[in-house]
């Protein structure tokens, strides 16, 4: 027998962004349905296992969208201010930046925001390196929170870039009330290039999140494995599978964790039981029809100026309306 104060004494001190990822985690997993955030999925594993989602040939998100935005290029920085700062919400790696950093001569400095601090300093500065002239700032947040413009810059017009269909990882209601904080970061007649994953044949969508590989399923259980490591629980990897269905109701894949047998695991000092067969959602991608994303942009207080699309994904310019 193990006491509380035993399990106390034994555990890793406790910061706040852990305390924070131990109590969504206990609240997920205390809710019914069970649910996990999906933020969690990026730690330095994650990351590495969703750059290899982005190359595998089911996942046709992110080559689509790289060759509209280079077929694009011109067009969109021609939508670009004189001279102007590039916003990125979520950066990750700034693969797609470079393509309209290349593009836009006018473009002066580049505030990558990401939650993923190591990956962002690391990207930082690599591209200062090949574009030696760009003042780069990034910023270590979470972009749903609100963030300031760094001082030296926050008088330079800024342009939002927010690539991924990450908007489609939102509830709709989420989602508007995201396009409405980014507008007031950005402020009034602020451009927006956003990219919004399509409504289509679930033949295309659900392997899309079910490859042969199975590297989507790593990604998606590696939620739990991160779960073990930073709270000390004991998930075996081996009684959960990975789930991924097209919802065409609510126009969304949906990403699950099924149980394979009745359960119990232990996670920080709780014990969490799961019957034969339960789930527990961690994510959903919700896609849209161009029409339908004007329209979600339009109620969040944006209008839509040019979309770029290839049947499969579309890359939409959004401006921010006057605030009357
Ligand atoms: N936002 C993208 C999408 O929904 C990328 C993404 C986020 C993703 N989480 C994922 C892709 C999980 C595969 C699996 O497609």
């Amino acid at each position: 027998m193990t006491t509380v104060a035993q399990t106390a004494l034994r555990a890793a001190p406790i910061t706040d962004t852990s305390s924070q990822f131990a109590a969504d985690v206990i609240a997920g997993l205390t809710a019914k349905p069970k649910r996990l955030p999906p933020k969690y999925f990026y730690d330095l594993a994650g990351s590495a296992l969703f750059e290899r989602i982005t190359q595998l040939p089911e996942y046709y998100p992110t080559r689509c969208e790289l060759a509209l935005l280079r077929e694009n290029a011109p067009a969109i920085a021609s939508l670009f201010p004189p001279t102007c700062v590039l916003v990125e919400f979520g950066a990750g790696s700034s693969k797609k930046a470079r393509i309209l950093l290349g593009a836009a001569a006018t473009v002066e400095a580049y505030v990558p925001v990401d939650i993923s601090g190591d990956f962002l300093q690391q990207d930082a500065a690599q591209l200062r390196r090949d574009f030696p002239r760009l003042a780069v700032y990034p910023i270590v947040a979470d972009f749903t929170q609100g963030f300031g413009i760094p001082a030296p810059i926050a008088k330079l017009p800024p342009v939002g870039f927010f690539p991924g269909s990450t908007i489609g990882n939102f509830e709709p209601h989420e989602a508007a009330r995201f396009l409405r904080h980014a507008g007031d970061t950005l402020g009034e007649r602020a451009l927006l290039v956003i990219g919004v994953d399509l409504i289509k044949d679930p033949a295309i969508l659900c392997p899309a999140y079910n490859d042969a590989e199975g590297v989507t399923a790593k990604f998606n259980l590696n939620l739990l494995a991160r779960i073990n490591r930073e709270l000390s629980a004991n998930f075996d990897l081996a009684a959960f599978e990975h789930h991924a269905c097209y919802n065409r109701i609510h126009n969304r894949i949906e990403m699950h964790l099924a149980s394979l047998k009745r359960q119990k695991v232990r996670v920080n000092g709780k014990t969490i039981g799961f019957r034969l067969g339960e789930t527990i959602h961690t994510e959903n991608s919700y896609k849209y029809t161009i029409e339908g994303f004007k329209a979600l942009a339009q109620g969040a207080g944006w209008s839509s100026l040019s979309v770029w699309s290839d049947g499969r994904f579309s890359v939409h310019a959004i401006q921010r309306m006057e605030v009357r």
